[in-house]
């Protein structure tokens, strides 16, 4: 009896070679811009205790009240799968005691888990390649992490691209803000405008209303008071210098003052980038300062700001933007022989020279193999044979004999 059989879980993406190979150009266009701006990458665990994240996202968040996994394991420990980077990262730097040089500037690409309803671009598996700057208040800190995901999402070759702002004030602006908030909402909680999860959330932390993607809970929040129209001297000096630092460097942004953002550790500066026509899952990029986050985990008291971007919904968006797929690199080289030891060993030396090269598998006869070496795109054929080694340039068709064993020779030539 055939077997039933068993497909990738929800949310899931296979990653295929030829799906692999646009994740690493785009990482490794992240990373070189990284080495240009200074960010040294780090790794943390895939799984930490879950306390880490309901203290540093929130526990009146979507990701910590709907969308972690977690388990608990032998020991009785309660784990979830990492959600998000930054408070995982803020946990490393506090636990190595790595905030006496500062600023700290680090960089990191890592797989993340949410448990949402799968979408084109809203995934339960996911990766975020990220950066985060520890120890500056300066709104150049903001204005530098926002320039280098401006450049490194340009340089992939994202051309639609929209970058929003807001500031979200400190603590202390942001509770006469929220005392207005409360009070412009209770009528519309009381007429049944808003969903189940903002009531309930209103006592607790009404910001969420803001950010609440239900539509009559949206139309709710556009008519809100301004976060803008509360902020301190302090805040609204270092937003003005947030936007003068991003016009100094040519960042053309919109200022959005319903912008929240759903991780509860943001003050000050929250941003986005959306690409092309920019609907939730258009989103590639987010982040925001966190001043408060270091301290509110058992740590020192140190700003910190940063940003991540989904890696899937940055291939989306080159797509979008007309970007071709990246064809697998084709041989440089390859090996024939009729006899398949002379072959191995051929292929095995000019691989060991660092050259791609390719040889039959799969029993062809030599005439046959030359054919799979100009199929499979090689620019040279090498034919191993008793006697030496010939070698043919595939585009022009000259050949060249060589001694039988001369590997370094044929690598020196094709490599020329
Ligand atoms: P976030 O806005 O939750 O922020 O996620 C950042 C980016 O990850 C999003 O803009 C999106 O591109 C991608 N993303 C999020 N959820 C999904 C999903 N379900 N499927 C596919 N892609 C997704 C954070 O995670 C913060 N840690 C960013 C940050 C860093 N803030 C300061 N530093």
């Amino acid at each position: 009896m055939a077997s039933s059989r068993i497909f990738a879980p929800r949310g899931t993406q296979d990653g295929l070679p030829g799906e692999i190979r646009m994740k690493r150009f785009v990482e490794s266009v992240f990373m070189e811009h990284c080495r240009c701006y200074g960010y040294h990458e780090a790794h943390t665990p895939v799984f930490e205790y879950s306390e880490l994240f309901e203290r540093g996202v929130g526990p009146v968040t979507d990701i910590v009240e709907k969308e972690m996994y977690t388990f608990t394991d032998k020991h009785g420990e309660r784990l979830a799968l990492r959600p998000e980077g930054t408070a995982a990262l803020a946990r490393t730097i506090i636990e190595h005691d790595l905030t006496k040089d500062l600023p700290l500037k680090l960089s990191y690409k890592i797989t993340c888990y949410r448990q949402e309803n799968p979408a084109e671009g809203r995934l339960r598996e996911f990766h975020q390649i990220g950066a985060e700057c520890y120890g500056s208040l300066l709104p150049q800190a903001d204005s530098e992490v926002i320039t280098l995901a401006y450049t490194a999402l340009r340089a992939m070759g994202i051309r639609d691209l929209t970058l929003n702002i807001n500031s979200l004030g400190c603590q202390s602006c942001r509770t006469s803000y929220i005392n207005a908030l409360v009070r412009y909402l209770l009528p519309h909680a009381n007429s049944g405008e808003l969903c189940s999860t903002c009531v309930s959330r209103m006592g607790r932390s009404p910001l969420r209303v803001m950010d609440c993607k239900n539509p009559s809970c949206r139309e709710v929040a556009k008519k809100a008071p301004k976060l803008a129209d509360f902020l301190c001297d302090d805040c609204r000096d270092h937003y003005e210098g947030v936007k003068a630092s991003l016009d100094a460097v040519g960042i053309p942004y919109n200022e959005k003052n319903h912008l929240i953002r759903g991780l509860d550790y943001y003050e000050r500066t929250v941003f986005e980038f959306k690409a092309g026509e920019g609907g939730a899952n258009g989103t590639v990029c987010g982040g925001g300062r966190y001043d408060g986050l270091c301290a509110r985990l058992g740590g020192p008291n140190i700003p910190a700001v940063g940003f991540a971007i989904g890696e899937e919904r940055a291939i989306i968006a080159m797509r979008e933007s007309g970007m071709e797929e990246i064809p697998p690199e084709k041989p440089l080289v390859y090996v024939a022989s009729d006899a398949p030891s002379r072959a191995s060993r051929g292929a095995a030396r000019l691989r060991g020279l660092g050259v791609y090269a390719e040889r039959d598998l799969m029993g062809l006869g030599l005439k046959a193999q030359i054919k799979a070496a100009k199929d499979c795109g090689a620019r040279w054929l090498v034919i191993t044979g008793e006697d030496g080694i010939r070698l043919t340039d595939l585009k022009t068709g000259a050949e060249q004999p060589m001694p039988t064993e001369a590997w370094d020779d044929v690598a020196r030539a094709i490599s020329e």
